[in-house]
């Protein structure tokens, strides 16, 4: 009975991430990306041990006796996203987009989700909005190639409407993986969306951008996305700052 089959495979599914996030020192889960911005409850939060990050420690302290997954990898985490149907954009998205780059990027750029361009094509940020992006990795005296390009959701909302919390939850533990098997040093959060979740918070962009952001441990900088500049040109300048403060830091 196919929906016999599918409730196992989703147990199994489960199962399998149930197992990866205990290899890794997690000791609860409330489906929330890794980072933090002093955001009210924060802190309690952490001291309750509810966060689903991993700590330095939890990786490297473990019981020898412990069975041990292999480590994670883009791979596989690839491969778990695979004709993945955990939530109702399965139905309308062309083409999963995972995020492209360096393994071990010292930077990541993370967007909100695909567009129309990036659901046809796979590929993250290769619209008008993405040639704006790769103009200021290249500003950076860098290549697409050198950083890692992906966003917080991977499948395309149709319309390109704002995702959905069922969508947020479902999709989260995929760029968290991202985060954990990449660990760069900096993350630019384009946008709204991207800084909002990634912070938990309900702070705006435009007091968001300008400064750093601690990220467990990784130094994060919201700016604005590239499509609200193609709408807003003028806020280029603000951009332009935020990525000098990324530069100094990374010593560009
Ligand atoms: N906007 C995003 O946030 N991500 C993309 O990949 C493309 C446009």
């Amino acid at each position: 009975m196919p929906d016999t089959h599918r409730i196992l495979s989703l147990i199994d599914e489960f199962h399998d991430t149930l197992t990866w996030m205990k290899a890794k020192g997690c000791r609860g889960f409330d489906g929330r990306l890794p980072c933090d911005a002093g955001a009210p409850g924060a802190a309690d939060e952490k001291a309750e041990g509810l966060s689903c990050t991993p700590s330095p420690d939890s990786l490297s302290s473990a019981s020898p006796s412990v069975h041990h997954e292999p480590p994670d990898s883009l791979d596989s985490i690839q491969n778990d996203i695979e004709n993945c149907q955990r939530c109702k954009l399965a139905k309308t998205r062309t083409n999963i987009v995972f995020g492209e780059g360096a393994p071990s990027a010292r930077l990541m750029f993370i967007g909100e989700a695909p567009g129309f361009d990036e659901d046809k094509q796979g590929k993250p940020f290769v619209g008008r909005a993405g040639q704006l992006l790769t103009k200021i990795i290249q500003a950076m005296g860098l290549t697409r190639e050198q950083v890692f390009i992906g966003n917080v959701i991977k499948c395309r909302p149709p319309g390109n409407r704002n995702p959905e919390p069922d969508e947020i939850l479902a999709c989260a533990p995929f760029l968290n993986r991202q985060i954990t098997v990449i660990q760069p040093e900096f993350i630019c959060a384009l946008g709204t969306f991207a800084a909002q979740t990634l912070l938990h918070t309900t702070i705006p962009i435009s007091k968001l951008r300008g400064r750093f952001h601690d990220c467990n441990g990784i130094q994060l900088m919201p700016t604005f996305h590239p499509s609200y500049l193609l709408r807003s040109p003028e806020k280029k300048r603000d951009v332009w700052e935020d990525i000098k403060l990324l530069m100094n830091a990374m010593e560009l």
